[in-house]
Protein backbone atom coordinates (compact mmCIF):
# COMPACT_ATOMS: atom_id res chain seq x y z
CA UNK A 1 0.00 0.00 0.00
CA UNK A 2 1.32 3.52 -1.07
CA UNK A 3 1.51 6.43 1.29
CA UNK A 4 -0.78 8.16 -0.62
CA UNK A 5 -3.41 5.20 0.17
CA UNK A 6 -2.92 5.46 3.31
CA UNK A 7 -3.77 9.67 3.23
CA UNK A 8 -6.58 8.72 1.69
CA UNK A 9 -8.39 5.86 3.94
CA UNK A 10 -7.10 7.81 7.18
CA UNK A 11 -7.73 11.91 6.85
CA UNK A 12 -6.14 12.19 10.63
CA UNK A 13 -3.16 10.18 9.70
CA UNK A 14 -2.51 12.77 6.92
CA UNK A 15 -3.36 15.66 8.90
CA UNK A 16 -1.28 14.68 11.72
CA UNK A 17 2.25 14.67 9.45
CA UNK A 18 0.94 17.97 7.79
CA UNK A 19 0.41 19.56 11.09
CA UNK A 20 3.30 17.79 12.69
CA UNK A 21 1.98 15.73 15.37
CA UNK A 22 3.90 12.54 15.90
CA UNK A 23 1.07 10.62 16.16
CA UNK A 24 -2.48 10.44 15.46
CA UNK A 25 -3.62 10.19 18.51
CA UNK A 26 -3.00 13.69 18.96
CA UNK A 27 -6.61 14.88 17.41
CA UNK A 28 -8.03 12.55 20.44
CA UNK A 29 -7.08 14.41 22.70
CA UNK A 30 -7.43 17.78 20.97
CA UNK A 31 -11.26 16.80 20.99
CA UNK A 32 -11.72 15.89 24.75
CA UNK A 33 -10.26 18.99 25.29
CA UNK A 34 -12.83 20.52 22.83
CA UNK A 35 -15.53 18.63 25.08
CA UNK A 36 -14.29 18.54 28.20
CA UNK A 37 -11.97 21.49 28.58
CA UNK A 38 -9.31 19.65 30.61
CA UNK A 39 -6.53 21.57 30.56
CA UNK A 40 -8.03 24.67 32.31
CA UNK A 41 -5.90 26.09 35.20
CA UNK A 42 -3.71 23.36 34.60
CA UNK A 43 0.29 23.26 35.17
CA UNK A 44 1.27 20.03 36.10
CA UNK A 45 0.43 16.96 34.43
CA UNK A 46 1.47 13.14 33.81
CA UNK A 47 1.50 11.69 30.54
CA UNK A 48 1.61 7.91 30.65
CA UNK A 49 2.38 5.39 27.66
CA UNK A 50 3.75 8.45 25.92
CA UNK A 51 5.78 7.75 23.25
CA UNK A 52 5.88 8.40 20.28
CA UNK A 53 4.70 11.29 21.95
CA UNK A 54 1.84 13.04 20.28
CA UNK A 55 -0.15 14.04 23.51
CA UNK A 56 2.90 14.96 24.80
CA UNK A 57 3.08 17.49 22.26
CA UNK A 58 -0.17 18.91 22.42
CA UNK A 59 0.66 19.34 26.44
CA UNK A 60 3.67 21.27 25.28
CA UNK A 61 1.79 23.76 22.86
CA UNK A 62 -1.19 24.53 24.90
CA UNK A 63 0.69 24.53 28.11
CA UNK A 64 4.56 25.85 27.44
CA UNK A 65 3.88 27.84 24.26
CA UNK A 66 0.57 28.66 24.77
CA UNK A 67 -0.43 28.00 21.29
CA UNK A 68 -4.30 27.82 20.35
CA UNK A 69 -4.94 24.13 19.80
CA UNK A 70 -7.87 22.38 21.23
CA UNK A 71 -10.54 23.71 23.13
CA UNK A 72 -8.61 27.25 22.75
CA UNK A 73 -9.00 26.64 18.72
CA UNK A 74 -12.97 25.52 19.05
CA UNK A 75 -13.96 28.38 20.87
CA UNK A 76 -12.19 30.70 18.44
CA UNK A 77 -13.55 29.51 15.76
CA UNK A 78 -17.12 29.03 17.24
CA UNK A 79 -16.66 33.40 18.37
CA UNK A 80 -15.87 33.87 14.83
CA UNK A 81 -18.93 32.59 13.67
CA UNK A 82 -21.21 34.13 16.15
CA UNK A 83 -19.39 37.45 14.69
CA UNK A 84 -19.92 36.49 10.70
CA UNK A 85 -23.84 35.61 11.51
CA UNK A 86 -24.24 38.88 13.01
CA UNK A 87 -22.69 40.82 10.65
CA UNK A 88 -25.09 38.90 8.13
CA UNK A 89 -27.64 41.32 9.65
CA UNK A 90 -29.73 41.43 12.70
CA UNK A 91 -32.65 39.07 11.46
CA UNK A 92 -35.44 37.08 13.65
CA UNK A 93 -32.82 34.10 13.01
CA UNK A 94 -30.03 35.68 14.25
CA UNK A 95 -31.76 37.50 17.60
CA UNK A 96 -31.24 35.34 19.81
CA UNK A 97 -27.99 34.65 19.18
CA UNK A 98 -26.28 35.12 22.44
CA UNK A 99 -23.57 38.13 22.51
CA UNK A 100 -20.45 36.79 21.62
CA UNK A 101 -17.49 37.62 24.01
CA UNK A 102 -14.13 36.86 22.86
CA UNK A 103 -12.45 33.53 24.11
CA UNK A 104 -9.69 33.85 26.24
CA UNK A 105 -6.35 34.33 25.17
CA UNK A 106 -3.61 31.81 24.99
CA UNK A 107 -0.40 31.72 25.98
CA UNK A 108 2.26 30.56 27.96
CA UNK A 109 2.11 29.37 31.77
CA UNK A 110 4.18 29.55 34.30
CA UNK A 111 6.12 26.59 36.62
CA UNK A 112 4.54 23.79 34.11
CA UNK A 113 5.59 20.11 34.92
CA UNK A 114 4.86 17.44 32.57
CA UNK A 115 6.13 13.78 32.92
CA UNK A 116 5.48 11.65 30.46
CA UNK A 117 6.49 7.53 30.68
CA UNK A 118 6.34 5.05 28.58
CA UNK A 119 8.35 1.64 28.18
CA UNK A 120 9.90 2.56 24.65
CA UNK A 121 12.08 5.06 24.34
CA UNK A 122 10.71 8.36 23.38
CA UNK A 123 12.32 11.35 21.31
CA UNK A 124 12.79 14.69 23.84
CA UNK A 125 10.59 17.48 23.88
CA UNK A 126 11.95 20.41 25.31
CA UNK A 127 10.28 21.11 29.05
CA UNK A 128 9.01 17.73 29.04
CA UNK A 129 11.16 15.03 31.51
CA UNK A 130 10.66 11.72 29.72
CA UNK A 131 10.84 8.46 31.70
CA UNK A 132 11.67 5.12 30.48
CA UNK A 133 9.28 2.88 32.58
CA UNK A 134 6.79 0.18 32.77
CA UNK A 135 3.78 1.54 34.41
CA UNK A 136 2.48 -1.88 35.74
CA UNK A 137 5.86 -1.74 37.98
CA UNK A 138 5.84 -0.59 41.50
CA UNK A 139 9.68 0.83 40.60
CA UNK A 140 7.99 3.27 38.51
CA UNK A 141 6.11 4.99 41.21
CA UNK A 142 9.21 6.36 43.01
CA UNK A 143 10.64 7.23 39.56
CA UNK A 144 7.56 9.44 38.68
CA UNK A 145 7.78 10.82 42.16
CA UNK A 146 11.41 11.63 42.24
CA UNK A 147 10.63 13.39 38.32
CA UNK A 148 7.64 15.59 39.91
CA UNK A 149 9.66 16.86 43.01
CA UNK A 150 13.36 16.19 42.48
CA UNK A 151 13.57 16.84 46.88
CA UNK A 152 11.34 13.24 47.30
CA UNK A 153 13.24 10.66 48.92
CA UNK A 154 12.76 7.38 47.38
CA UNK A 155 13.59 5.91 50.44
CA UNK A 156 10.71 6.74 52.49
CA UNK A 157 8.03 4.46 52.50
CA UNK A 158 5.20 7.27 51.65
CA UNK A 159 3.82 7.22 48.29
CA UNK A 160 2.45 10.53 48.75
CA UNK A 161 3.35 13.26 46.34
CA UNK A 162 4.45 15.96 47.61
CA UNK A 163 3.83 18.26 44.68
CA UNK A 164 0.72 16.55 43.18
CA UNK A 165 -0.68 17.07 39.72
CA UNK A 166 -3.88 18.68 38.49
CA UNK A 167 -4.21 16.12 35.23
CA UNK A 168 -3.09 12.05 34.87
CA UNK A 169 -3.60 10.82 31.39
CA UNK A 170 -2.89 7.64 30.03
CA UNK A 171 -3.24 6.82 26.30
CA UNK A 172 -1.82 2.80 27.18
CA UNK A 173 -2.46 0.27 24.74
CA UNK A 174 -0.88 -3.05 24.89
CA UNK A 175 0.34 -5.07 21.52
CA UNK A 176 -2.95 -6.09 20.34
CA UNK A 177 -3.08 -10.00 19.91
CA UNK A 178 -6.59 -9.85 17.96
CA UNK A 179 -7.52 -12.26 20.84
CA UNK A 180 -10.66 -9.78 21.81
CA UNK A 181 -11.12 -11.25 25.24
CA UNK A 182 -7.14 -11.06 26.06
CA UNK A 183 -6.59 -7.67 24.57
CA UNK A 184 -9.38 -6.24 26.74
CA UNK A 185 -7.86 -8.13 29.94
CA UNK A 186 -4.83 -6.93 29.01
CA UNK A 187 -5.97 -3.52 28.22
CA UNK A 188 -7.75 -3.02 31.49
CA UNK A 189 -4.52 -4.01 33.73
CA UNK A 190 -2.72 -0.83 32.14
CA UNK A 191 -5.90 0.74 33.32
CA UNK A 192 -5.69 -0.06 36.66
CA UNK A 193 -2.11 0.17 36.90
CA UNK A 194 -2.58 4.13 35.17
CA UNK A 195 -5.09 4.77 38.01
CA UNK A 196 -3.10 3.55 40.98
CA UNK A 197 -0.83 5.71 39.76
CA UNK A 198 -2.87 8.86 39.24
CA UNK A 199 -4.44 8.02 42.93
CA UNK A 200 -0.52 8.54 44.09
CA UNK A 201 -0.14 11.94 42.58
CA UNK A 202 -4.03 13.84 41.87
CA UNK A 203 -4.57 16.51 43.42
CA UNK A 204 -8.27 16.71 45.12
CA UNK A 205 -9.89 18.24 42.06
CA UNK A 206 -8.00 16.72 39.83
CA UNK A 207 -8.63 14.59 36.28
CA UNK A 208 -8.23 11.28 35.48
CA UNK A 209 -8.65 10.58 31.42
CA UNK A 210 -7.19 7.07 30.28
CA UNK A 211 -7.84 4.86 27.36
CA UNK A 212 -10.63 2.04 27.58
CA UNK A 213 -11.35 -0.76 25.91
CA UNK A 214 -15.25 -1.21 26.05
CA UNK A 215 -15.99 -4.93 27.44
CA UNK A 216 -18.59 -6.45 28.85
CA UNK A 217 -17.87 -5.72 32.84
CA UNK A 218 -17.16 -2.06 32.28
CA UNK A 219 -19.68 -0.85 34.12
CA UNK A 220 -18.03 -2.26 37.36
CA UNK A 221 -15.40 -0.34 36.45
CA UNK A 222 -17.48 2.92 35.97
CA UNK A 223 -19.23 2.26 39.28
CA UNK A 224 -15.66 1.59 41.39
CA UNK A 225 -14.77 5.36 39.41
CA UNK A 226 -17.19 6.85 40.74
CA UNK A 227 -16.46 6.30 44.44
CA UNK A 228 -13.25 9.12 43.97
CA UNK A 229 -14.72 10.93 41.11
CA UNK A 230 -17.64 13.09 41.06
CA UNK A 231 -17.92 12.68 37.28
CA UNK A 232 -16.99 9.74 35.14
CA UNK A 233 -17.85 9.99 31.02
CA UNK A 234 -17.13 7.23 28.70
CA UNK A 235 -16.06 9.71 25.63
CA UNK A 236 -15.73 8.90 21.93
CA UNK A 237 -13.68 11.22 19.62
CA UNK A 238 -14.30 11.48 15.86
CA UNK A 239 -10.85 10.79 15.08
CA UNK A 240 -11.09 7.00 16.94
CA UNK A 241 -12.70 4.94 14.95
CA UNK A 242 -16.24 3.93 15.40
CA UNK A 243 -14.92 0.14 14.35
CA UNK A 244 -12.53 0.14 17.23
CA UNK A 245 -13.97 -0.85 21.47
CA UNK A 246 -11.51 2.12 22.41
CA UNK A 247 -12.77 4.93 24.00
CA UNK A 248 -11.81 7.19 27.05
CA UNK A 249 -12.78 7.53 30.15
CA UNK A 250 -12.86 11.06 31.69
CA UNK A 251 -12.94 11.10 35.21
CA UNK A 252 -13.35 14.85 36.47
CA UNK A 253 -13.20 16.14 40.14
CA UNK A 254 -10.85 13.82 42.24
CA UNK A 255 -12.50 13.65 46.29
CA UNK A 256 -11.07 10.84 47.89
CA UNK A 257 -12.90 9.45 50.51
CA UNK A 258 -11.59 10.80 54.04
CA UNK A 259 -9.09 8.58 54.95
CA UNK A 260 -8.12 7.55 52.05
CA UNK A 261 -4.61 6.79 51.20
CA UNK A 262 -3.45 5.53 47.83
CA UNK A 263 -0.86 2.39 48.07
CA UNK A 264 0.86 0.37 45.49
CA UNK A 265 1.92 -2.04 48.52
CA UNK A 266 -1.91 -2.92 47.89
CA UNK A 267 -2.71 -1.96 44.45
CA UNK A 268 -6.63 -1.65 43.51
CA UNK A 269 -7.67 -4.20 41.10
CA UNK A 270 -5.72 -7.24 42.88
CA UNK A 271 -8.99 -8.16 44.68
CA UNK A 272 -9.61 -5.32 46.38
CA UNK A 273 -12.23 -2.46 45.56
CA UNK A 274 -12.25 0.68 45.79
CA UNK A 275 -15.63 0.51 48.36
CA UNK A 276 -12.98 -1.16 50.55
CA UNK A 277 -10.29 1.52 50.55
CA UNK A 278 -12.00 4.01 52.64
CA UNK A 279 -15.04 5.32 50.12
CA UNK A 280 -18.76 4.12 49.84
CA UNK A 281 -20.26 2.60 46.35
CA UNK A 282 -22.47 4.34 44.61
CA UNK A 283 -25.32 4.89 45.84
CA UNK A 284 -28.08 1.92 45.35
CA UNK A 285 -30.40 3.92 42.95
CA UNK A 286 -29.82 6.76 41.70
CA UNK A 287 -32.63 8.07 39.26
CA UNK A 288 -32.25 8.95 35.78
CA UNK A 289 -31.60 12.43 34.99
CA UNK A 290 -31.67 14.91 32.35
CA UNK A 291 -30.06 18.48 32.45
CA UNK A 292 -29.02 20.98 29.29
CA UNK A 293 -26.17 22.13 29.04
CA UNK A 294 -24.68 25.68 28.49
CA UNK A 295 -24.36 24.94 24.89
CA UNK A 296 -27.57 23.50 24.43
CA UNK A 297 -26.58 19.77 24.55
CA UNK A 298 -28.91 17.37 26.96
CA UNK A 299 -27.12 15.10 28.87
CA UNK A 300 -29.00 12.34 30.38
CA UNK A 301 -27.71 10.10 33.37
CA UNK A 302 -29.54 6.60 33.30
CA UNK A 303 -29.37 5.87 36.80
CA UNK A 304 -28.64 2.69 38.74
CA UNK A 305 -30.04 -0.11 40.27
CA UNK A 306 -28.45 -2.15 42.81
CA UNK A 307 -27.97 -5.51 42.11
CA UNK A 308 -28.53 -9.02 44.03
CA UNK A 309 -27.06 -7.72 48.11
CA UNK A 310 -26.37 -4.39 46.88
CA UNK A 311 -22.52 -4.81 46.39
CA UNK A 312 -22.37 -5.43 42.49
CA UNK A 313 -23.49 -2.25 41.72
CA UNK A 314 -23.41 -1.63 38.23
CA UNK A 315 -23.49 1.95 37.07
CA UNK A 316 -24.42 2.97 33.42
CA UNK A 317 -21.69 6.40 32.58
CA UNK A 318 -22.84 8.45 30.26
CA UNK A 319 -21.61 8.03 27.03
CA UNK A 320 -20.65 11.06 24.55
CA UNK A 321 -19.35 11.70 21.30
CA UNK A 322 -16.81 14.45 20.71
CA UNK A 323 -15.05 16.50 18.28
CA UNK A 324 -16.39 19.11 15.94
CA UNK A 325 -19.34 17.60 13.94
CA UNK A 326 -17.26 19.30 10.99
CA UNK A 327 -14.21 17.32 11.83
CA UNK A 328 -12.81 14.32 9.88
CA UNK A 329 -14.99 11.00 9.99
CA UNK A 330 -12.22 8.75 10.78
CA UNK A 331 -13.78 5.58 9.65
CA UNK A 332 -14.26 6.85 6.11
CA UNK A 333 -12.29 7.46 2.89
CA UNK A 334 -11.48 11.31 2.02
CA UNK A 335 -10.33 12.47 -1.08
CA UNK A 336 -6.96 13.97 -1.04
CA UNK A 337 -6.72 18.12 -1.55
CA UNK A 338 -5.55 19.26 -5.60
CA UNK A 339 -1.27 18.63 -5.63
CA UNK A 340 -1.43 16.90 -2.90
CA UNK A 341 2.13 15.40 -1.52
CA UNK A 342 2.46 12.62 0.84
CA UNK A 343 4.44 13.28 3.77
CA UNK A 344 6.87 11.02 5.84
CA UNK A 345 5.82 10.79 9.54
CA UNK A 346 6.76 13.46 11.88
CA UNK A 347 8.65 10.79 14.38
CA UNK A 348 8.84 6.85 13.16
CA UNK A 349 9.14 4.95 16.56
CA UNK A 350 12.25 4.11 17.85
CA UNK A 351 12.64 1.27 19.21
CA UNK A 352 9.16 -0.40 18.17
CA UNK A 353 8.58 -3.58 19.06
CA UNK A 354 8.40 -5.82 15.75
CA UNK A 355 11.57 -3.61 15.08
CA UNK A 356 13.70 -7.51 15.10
CA UNK A 357 11.07 -8.58 12.51
CA UNK A 358 11.71 -5.70 9.94
CA UNK A 359 15.46 -6.14 10.15
CA UNK A 360 15.01 -9.96 9.61
CA UNK A 361 12.97 -9.61 6.68
CA UNK A 362 15.14 -7.17 4.92
CA UNK A 363 17.73 -9.38 5.51
CA UNK A 364 15.96 -12.15 3.79
CA UNK A 365 15.77 -9.98 1.09
CA UNK A 366 11.55 -9.20 1.88
CA UNK A 367 11.77 -5.44 2.93
CA UNK A 368 8.80 -3.14 2.83
CA UNK A 369 5.96 -6.02 2.52
CA UNK A 370 7.33 -8.09 -0.01
CA UNK A 371 7.77 -11.86 0.65
CA UNK A 372 10.62 -13.64 -1.00
CA UNK A 373 9.34 -16.72 -2.46
CA UNK A 374 10.33 -19.83 -0.65
CA UNK A 375 11.22 -18.11 2.77
CA UNK A 376 7.63 -18.46 4.23
CA UNK A 377 7.86 -15.25 5.63
C1 LIG B 1 -1.26 4.19 21.56
S1 LIG B 1 0.40 4.31 22.11
C2 LIG B 1 0.40 5.86 22.90
C3 LIG B 1 0.40 7.03 21.93
C4 LIG B 1 0.71 8.32 22.62
N1 LIG B 1 -0.37 8.75 23.50
C5 LIG B 1 0.95 9.42 21.61
O1 LIG B 1 0.12 10.31 21.53
O2 LIG B 1 1.95 9.40 20.92
C6 LIG B 1 0.41 3.20 23.44
C7 LIG B 1 1.70 3.18 24.20
O3 LIG B 1 1.51 2.41 25.39
C8 LIG B 1 2.81 1.97 25.76
N2 LIG B 1 2.73 0.94 26.79
C9 LIG B 1 2.13 -0.28 26.71
N3 LIG B 1 2.29 -0.94 27.87
C10 LIG B 1 2.99 -0.13 28.71
C11 LIG B 1 3.47 -0.26 30.04
N4 LIG B 1 3.25 -1.38 30.76
N5 LIG B 1 4.18 0.76 30.59
C12 LIG B 1 4.42 1.88 29.86
N6 LIG B 1 3.98 2.07 28.60
C13 LIG B 1 3.28 1.07 28.03
C14 LIG B 1 3.36 1.45 24.45
O4 LIG B 1 4.77 1.35 24.51
C15 LIG B 1 2.88 2.53 23.47
O5 LIG B 1 3.86 3.48 23.21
Amino acid sequence: MGKSSKDKRDAYYRLAKEQGWRARSAFKLLQLDEEFDLFKDVTRVVDLCAAPGSWSQVLSRVLIQGQTVGRAAWEDKRYKELLRLRSLGSTAEHEDLPEPGPPPEAKPRKDVKIVAIDLQPMSPLEGITCLKADITHPSTIPLLLKALDPSYDPTTTSTEASHPVDLVLSDGAPDVTGLHDLDIYVQSQLLWAALNLALCVLKPGGTFVAKIFRGKDVDLLYAQLKVVFEGVTVSKPRSSRASSVEAFIVCTNFRPPGGFRASLDHPLGAGRRLGEVGGEAPVARTPPSRRTREDGIMELELGSEPEGDGREIRWVAPFLACGDLGAFDADASHKLPEGHVSLDPVQPPTAPPYKMALEERKKLGGAYGKTKIGTGI
